[in-house]
Order: structure tokens, then C-alpha cells, then sequence
């Protein structure tokens, strides 16, 4: 159990700036995932934690201790590596156990503690097994065992499944949560699939060109994108370009207020708040196509601009191709160059009507 604290961490390669000025604070047992796309930064900013990379500025506490120069066997930290390096040429119990052998511990207690692991991870009966007899779920499995039996304080994640199928994915990633609610212990998941982020975290932070674009819990940063990058980065989105002129949206499929200075917006809106109906007058658009998952539908709209939007609706609902329909967007986020610059509301329960910053 561990507290992290980065502060203004950079790293750069020659004249690319992998990591820029990050700063984050990891509570005692908490799990966060870093998301974001390839090359955003994730993987160095967790070797740096880690030890593997020296940063070019900032700092790295660990339970107020600062680790920066501190190598990464003398750091209480664990990492599992998207490809396991396991030893081929030796069977799990030894992988497992290799770690503690170096600190020179009694056999019996190795004996004790790589058991425990083993059981920890669903491998009890595994041991003698060589590495390259198991599957590549089992060897995953593996390479957590082998970071766990360290007791590290900090658990560091990088994309620990990627390469499994999507059933194994879920399905270990559930089990990682399990051990890791069941530890307490502090770890930081890196991720490129925002499905993973949502179901895993405490807190997401979401990377874009070695920053930190937002932090903040999964159904915050569904729900309140400070950015239009991770408005379109996490879950299903559209995006509406369109130009506010006397504070009012000259799309003509969504004349809504928008109280800002004039100029190019784009409204983002969730395929939930975007409500449709038979055309009564002058269609915004005309039905594509209709796609039923059961629970509910997803219908697809062109527009006359040419766009193509997507709504929600009850999988009672039905939706034939060429309907002209009438769009209303229930709620909507505006951003101008990125950031957030009015949100509009028509739920209650919500804050109505607020515009950010100054535009
Ligand atoms: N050892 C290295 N030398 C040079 N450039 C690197 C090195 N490691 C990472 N980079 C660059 O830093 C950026 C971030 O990489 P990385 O941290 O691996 O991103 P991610 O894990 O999010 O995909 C990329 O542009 C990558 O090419
Ligand atoms: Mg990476």
C-alpha cells in the first residue's frame, strides 16, 4: 500500500517530447488507468515510475520519498510487461520464484510465498509446468505471479493482455481487479481500449501527446469531456460542425442557443441524448440504417450537409431505411479549438446552461 505523487515529469528523446510536464497524484490502493492513444506517452511515463527511464525533469515520490534516481530493483514497485518475459528454460515455480531467490530468502518461505501466488493468480497446480507448455493467458498469468511474490507497494500495468482474445481479455482483467481490490495494493494500468479503462478504474487519465488531457473518474469523463479529443476518445460521439452567429447554431438540423462570441463550434452529442421522430415538416435527414443490439437500437441519419449522425432509441422502435426524420438533441457539449466552451442541458436534474471560460 502506497501513495504516488508525480510532479512536472518530462521526458524527451533527442527533439521529441514524449512525456510533457505531468503531474498526478495515485491514493493508497487505488487503481488508474492511463488511456490514450499509441505514442501519447503511456508507456514511458510508466517506465519512468517504474525506473526504466530517467526522466529529463520533475520528480517521483513514493509515500513522500523521492525515487527519481532511485533504480527500479530498489523501488517498491512491480511492472508487467505487455510480452512476457518469461524463462523458457525454466518451469513456473522457478519463474516465480527467481525474484525472491536473489533476495536470499529460506527455502521454506520461498516455497510459501511462490504457493500463494500460484494460487493467487488460478495457477496452484501449475509449478512444475515449463512456461512454454502454457497458454498465452496462463503465461500473463505468469508474469503477474512474478511481480506480486515481490510484495511491491506499487503495481505498474503495461497492456498486460493486449495480446489475448477479447473473451480472455475480460475476463483477466476482472481477475486483476479482484486481486488488486483484494491487496489494496496502488496500480497504475496502462490501456489503449477505452472499454478496459471504463470497466477497471477508480480514475481514468486520459494522455494525448505526452499530456494529461483530463483525470477524473470513468462516468465523469463519459459525461463531462472537458475536450472535444476526449469527448471523441471514450464511447460513441457526434461531432456537429457548425458556426454560432448571434448566439445561435446555424446547423440546420440543430438551431440550438449557443450564447458564445460568433464563430466555428462543434456540438458533440451523445447517441443517448439525440431523440428522434417522424418528419412532420422539413426533414433533417433520412434514415440509413437501423442496428438492433437487443437492449436497444442505434439508427443512423444522414444528413443534408452530408454528416451522419447517430441516435438511440427503444428496440421497440422501428427505423426503415429512407424515413425522413426530425432530430433534437436533449444535451450537448460545444468546443472551439478543443476545449469546452458551453454545455447545454435540458435534464433537470443538471445544471442548465453554462458557458466556460471566456470566448
Ligand atoms: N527509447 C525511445 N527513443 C526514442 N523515442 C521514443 C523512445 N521511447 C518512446 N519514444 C517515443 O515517445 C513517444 C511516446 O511513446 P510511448 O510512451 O511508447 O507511447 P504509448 O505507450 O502511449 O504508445 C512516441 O512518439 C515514441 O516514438
Ligand atoms: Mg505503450
Amino acid at each position: 500500500m502506497a501513495r504516488l505523487t508525480i510532479k512536472g515529469i518530462s521526458k524527451s528523446f533527442g527533439f521529441s517530447h514524449a512525456v510533457s510536464d505531468v503531474s498526478l497524484d495515485v491514493e493508497d490502493g487505488e487503481l488508474v488507468c492511463l488511456l490514450g492513444p499509441s505514442g501519447s506517452g503511456k508507456s514511458t511515463l510508466l517506465r519512468m515510475i517504474g525506473g526504466f527511464e530517467a526522466p529529463t525533469a520533475g520528480k517521483i515520490l513514493i509515500d513522500a520519498k523521492d525515487v527519481t534516481s532511485t533504480p527500479p530493483e530498489r523501488r517498491p514497485t512491480g511492472m508487467v510487461f505487455q510480452s512476457h518475459a518469461l524463462w523458457t528454460h525454466m518451469d513456473v515455480f522457478d519463474n516465480i520464484a527467481f525474484g525472491l531467490k536473489l533476495r536470499r530468502l529460506p527455502k521454506i518461505e520461498v516455497l510459501e510465498r511462490v504457493e500463494q501466488a500460484l494460487a493467487l493468480v488460478g495457477l496452484a497446480d501449475y509449478g512444475k509446468r515449463m512456461t512454454t507448455q502454457l497458454s498465452g493467458g496462463q503465461q500473463q498469468r505468469v508474469a503477474l505471479a512474478r511481480s506480486l511474490v515481490l510484495e511491491p507497494k506499487i503495481l505498474l500495468l503495461d497492456e498486460p493482455f493486449a495480446s489475448l482474445d477479447q473473451h480472455l481479455r475480460e475476463r483477466l482483467r476482472e481477475e486483476v481487479r479482484d486481486i488488486q481490490q483484494r491487496l489494496g495494493i496502488t496500480t497504475l494500468f496502462v490501456t489503449h481500449g477505452q472499454d478496459e479503462a471504463l470497466a477497471l478504474a477508480d480514475r481514468i487519465v486520459v494522455m494525448r501527446d505526452g499530456h494529461i488531457e483530463q483525470i477524473g473518474p470513468p462516468d465523469h469523463i463519459y459525461r463531462e469531456p472537458e475536450t472535444e479529443f476526449v469527448a471523441g476518445f471514450i464511447g460513441s460521439m457526434n461531432f456537429i460542425r457548425t458556426i454560432v452567429k448571434n448566439g445561435l447554431s446555424q446547423h440546420s438540423a440543430f438551431p440550438l442557443p449557443v450564447p458564445i462570441a460568433d464563430g466555428e463550434v462543434v456540438l458533440a452529442v451523445r447517441p443517448e441524448s439525440l431523440s428522434l421522430a417522424a418528419a412532420t415538416g422539413k426533414p433533417c435527414g433520412f434514415v440509413h440504417r437501423s442496428i438492433d443490439f437487443g437492449t436497444h437500437k442505434v439508427v443512423d441519419v444522414d444528413l443534408s450537409d452530408g454528416a451522419r449522425v447517430k441516435a438511440m432509441t427503444s428496440s421497440s422502435s422501428d427505423w426503415k431505411r429512407g424515413t425522413p426524420v426530425e432530430l433534437g438533441a436533449t444535451a450537448s457539449r460545444v468546443f472551439r479549438d478543443n476545449r469546452l466552451v458551453y454545455e447545454f442541458t435540458s435534464d433537470p436534474s443538471r445544471q442548465n446552461d453554462r458557458v466556460f471560460g471566456h470566448v
